[in-house]
């Protein structure tokens, strides 16, 4: 059985990454969303145990995706998977530089660990969960960045950050 890990910091879910998420999920036979730490992003908008609440909702309706969380490095969590692929969207030249840097950490920690880029559709390349937050402080639309049945809790959430 062929098992893809989407791993990301969900900090909150957009539709690029439900794209991409949907997409692995086609190629491989199981996929496990995996939400993790980025410690560059040290202010989350969502507690991890909210963005997995988020990230399950959305994928409910794919049978082969999975959700789960870990705190440590994604080279050991992708350990427990033998085989496993990790698959990752590419949006730019910029994405790419970050992630093959990425790649060589992790395939120093655990060589045995693959990793696969799908580019990003070319309809959700401008968009991130940085842009999403910083849209929902300004109170702006959502609709078209994240999954709709997220929108009020980002809402709801965005009202303690709003900038005006
Ligand atoms: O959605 P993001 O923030 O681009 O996802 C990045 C993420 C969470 C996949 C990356 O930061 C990560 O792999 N975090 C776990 C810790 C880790 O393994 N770091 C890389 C080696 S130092």
């Amino acid at each position: 059985m062929s098992i893809a890990i989407c791993p990301g910091s969900f900090d909150p879910i957009t539709l690029g990454h439900l794209n991409i998420i949907r997409r692995t999920s086609r190629i491989f036979d199981r996929v496990v969303v995996c939400v993790m730490y980025n410690s560059s992003k040290t202010s989350p908008m969502f507690s991890v145990e909210e963005r997995l609440d988020m990230v399950k909702r959305v994928v409910s309706k794919y049978p082969n995706v999975t959700v789960d969380s870990s705190d440590g490095l994604l080279a050991e969590y992708a350990r427990q998977f033998e085989g496993a692929v990790v698959v990752k969207g590419l949006r730019a030249a910029s994405d790419f530089e970050y992630e093959f840097q990425m790649n060589l950490i992790n395939k120093k920690i655990n060589p045995e660990m693959e990793t696969m880029f799908l580019t990003s559709s070319g309809k959700y390349t401008f968009l991130s969960s940085s842009v999403v937050r910083e849209m929902a402080r300004y109170g702006g639309d959502l609709k078209g960045l994240v999954p709709d049945e997220i929108i009020e809790d980002i809402r709801e959430k965005a009202k303690q950050w709003r900038v005006h």
